[in-house]
């Protein structure tokens, strides 16, 4: 059977990305301005600042003796700025601290500023012929989808695994075509939105193509847990009429017509009657849940046979017919409730 390296590496050789400018060398500076410049960045924007910062500073040592603010103007545009002044630093660093000759261990390429361990290691596999895996954002796209790993892949438990399976994957040889390999196929098949899996060389043995979990794979990153609040609603109800008022202009649904709410402690039938109505029975409907940017709301709805009491109508409150809830202005959950019940008259 194939190794999942030697069909990443025969399919680099036809379908991958061959003639990238910085794909004809092994300078470890202009690789490391590559890498920094990719990314967060796509490759047709990057491709003319790089031959433009490569024109004006075509050494690490220019690099290290330019001012900062000309380092900033070649990279005006790009965007996220730490990388330029990062990149900066390092080729001061290079300088200060070897002697100017880039170091082609890892770690200390790692302990450069800006250089995370993904970045030097693709450093390292590129100029300096070592083996070590990267996992960038395109990788772990690739191994939680080829593998059916679960999990968000920012999470430090998913990540200590990813890195181990990237590192038992490596081929013994070739590992730089091997790595630009990953590189590609994530970039242009195995794409977050529409993987292209029909053409992928993985397809095989992808366990989320076979299990049609593409889409979900790899995870998002989990969203904090939203507060929880609830509260009780009143369906009073005259014949087919429902009883609405409206929201305080500020606070949720401001503005909008809605159920009364039950104030936290009251009796339901007292309520009804500084509302205007006399109720009769009073039936619990199934909560539900809406959800909003801040926190989650379950809202119980309270069901009663109510008769208007002699009381002149509040501002703002009013009996609705079901011909008139189409035209008013009703959050959606709250007009879903109001559909179902008329529904079920
Ligand atoms: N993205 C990150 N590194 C890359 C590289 N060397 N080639 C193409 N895209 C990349």
């Amino acid at each position: 059977m194939n190794s999942f390296s030697s069909l990443l590496i025969r399919w680099q050789k036809t379908h991958g990305r061959h003639d990238l400018p910085w794909q004809d060398t092994t300078d470890p500076y202009r690789v490391w301005l590559s890498e920094i410049m990719l990314q967060q960045t796509q490759v047709a924007t990057v491709i003319p600042y790089y031959r433009r910062f490569l024109a004006r500073l075509p050494t690490l040592a220019d690099l290290a003796a330019a001012p900062v603010e000309e380092v900033m103007a070649l990279w005006s545009g790009l965007g996220y700025y730490a990388r330029a002044r990062n990149l900066h630093a390092g080729a001061r660093a290079v300088m200060a601290q070897h002697g100017g000759e880039f170091p082609r261990e890892p770690a200390a390429i790692a302990a450069l500023p800006g250089i995370g361990r993904s970045t030097a290691n693709a450093i390292a596999d590129f100029c300096f012929a070592a083996r070590v895996p990267i996992l960038d954002g395109n990788v772990k796209r690739v191994l939680c989808r080829c593998f059916g790993i679960e999990g968000f892949p920012g999470a430090p438990a998913v990540e200590r695994r990813l890195w181990q399976l990237a590192a038992e994957l490596l081929p013994r040889q070739r590992v730089g075509v091997y790595i630009q390999a990953q590189m590609d196929l994530g970039a242009t098949l195995c794409v977050r939105g529409q993987p292209r899996c029909g053409e992928c060389p993985l397809a095989d043995r992808c366990v989320a193509l076979r299990c049609g979990r593409s889409a979900e794979l790899p995870q998002a990153k989990p969203r904090r847990a939203l507060p929880q609040r609830e509260t009780t609603l009143l369906v009073l109800r005259n014949g087919h009429d429902i009883l609405l008022e409206a929201r305080p202009p500020q606070g949720i649904w401001g503005g909008l017509l809605s159920l009364p709410e039950l104030p936290a402690g009251a009796d339901a039938q007292m309520h009804a009657a500084t509302l205007g109505c006399r109720v009769q029975d009073v039936q619990e409907l199934p909560p539900f849940v809406h959800t909003f940017t801040h926190f989650r709301l379950t809202l119980r709805p309270l069901l009663m046979a109510a008769q208007p009491l002699p009381q002149a109508a509040e501002a703002g409150r009013r009996w609705l017919a079901p011909a008139a809830m189409k035209a008013a202005p009703l959050p959606a959950p709250i007009r879903k409730l109001l559909k179902t019940l008329s529904g079920s008259l």
